[in-house]
């Protein structure tokens, strides 16, 4: 192994799962050992991959921090194969019954008051009373709990800030043979990460998600607050001003292509100097938002391959277009 190069040795750890058959069913056993050994697994979700390790185990929580360059602070999502394994983690409000009962298993993470009596390590809720719970729809991702049997720690599976992978291929590029297990059920239907909404207090946005803000106000009944952001210590590191960045740098609510540009396209309207861009690809040429979030990430990192600098064209700022326009801004914003 030793010898191997490095690309041979992360390609090496990703397992076929994405037909149910018997494939898939010995990269689900294959990813149960190594989760019970403390090592991690990179699992498909609906919405992006995760970097999953066992909640319970410090020791193996602390490997994704590591595997991720993640800062400490950073509480992790809790994957749960039901919402009576939720349940018994956090503390469920009248409003987070409704929110589980219209959306899970789906893209919602909600963050609750947890259960003084849980086992999960203080690494993976960094030390809050709190904690992020949610109930994946991913076939694979469902499989893997029920066997499982305990919530999974799993942020996504890319380096820390950069750009959210949303197939096996692009977490081998990130996180490589940090994971003993990665494993392929094809790219992520969503293409965006879960909704988080904060019931600890006032229903909040936490970070806006697959699911729009006002399907989730529609089950509450009342408008969601917006977080209070203190910048050294982020609820979210989605909340952070640069996060999901690639490395060319990025020109938001174009109306021209400047020389050199690569062109994130939305639409059927180009704008002027659209022929000459360095590359292009459209998120959505009939502007169908849900079309442009499954192929939001992994447009950005076929760009960022292609030019120093990436000219984006306006989205509308409804529906998924909320969270889009959030990962753009932090995207484009400063390091
Ligand atoms: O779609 C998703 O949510 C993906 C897939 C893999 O499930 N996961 C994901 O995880 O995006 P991650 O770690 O990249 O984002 C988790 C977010 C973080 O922004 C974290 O700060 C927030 O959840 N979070 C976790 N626990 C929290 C808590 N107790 N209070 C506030 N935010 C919390
Ligand atoms: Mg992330």
């Amino acid at each position: 192994m030793a010898l191997m190069g490095e690309r041979t040795a992360n390609l090496s750890s990703i397992v076929d799962a994405r037909r149910a058959n018997s494939t898939r069913y010995k990269a689900i056993a294959a990813a149960l050992a190594a989760l019970r050994r403390g090592e991690l697994v990179a699992i498909p979700t609906e919405t992006v991959y995760g970097l999953a390790a066992d909640a319970c185990n410090a020791r193996a929580v602390g490997k994704i921090f590591i595997a991720k360059g993640r800062p400490r602070f950073n509480p992790l999502i809790l994957h749960v194969a039901s919402v009576e394994m939720a349940r018994a983690i956090g503390i469920f409000t009248e409003e987070a019954e409704k929110l589980a009962e219209a959306f899970w298993p789906g893209p919602l993470t909600l963050v609750l008051p947890m259960r003084p009596a849980s086992l999960v390590s203080d690494l993976a809720t960094a030390g809050l009373p709190t904690v992020a719970l949610r109930v994946p729809a991913h076939p694979v991702a469902k499989a893997l709990l029920v066997a499982f049997g305990g919530p999974l720690a799993a942020p996504s599976a890319n380096r820390s800030g950069h750009v959210s992978a949303t197939t096996a291929a692009h977490v081998a590029t990130d996180i490589g043979v940090a994971a003993s297990v990665i494993l392929d059920g094809g790219p992520t239907g969503i293409g965006l990460e879960s909704t988080i909404i904060g019931l600890a207090g006032e229903p909040t946005l936490l970070r806006s998600g697959a699911i729009p803000r006002d399907k989730i106000e529609s089950v509450i009944g009342r408008p969601l607050a917006m977080p209070t952001v203190d910048p050294d210590a982020p609820a979210a590191p989605g909340m952070m001003k640069s996060h999901y960045a690639p490395a060319a740098k990025l020109r938001l609510n174009v109306t021209s292509v400047e020389p050199g540009e690569a062109l994130l396209a939305f639409g059927a309207t180009m704008p002027e100097g659209a022929d000459k861009a360095a590359a292009t690809i459209n998120l959505s040429e009939s502007e169908d938002l849900t079309e442009a979030a499954a192929k939001f990430f992994a447009a950005l990192r076929e760009l960022d391959e292609k030019a120093e600098a990436i000219a984006v064209m306006p989205i509308p700022e409804e529906g998924l277009g909320e969270a889009i326009n959030d990962r753009l801004r932090r995207a484009a914003a400063p390091r």
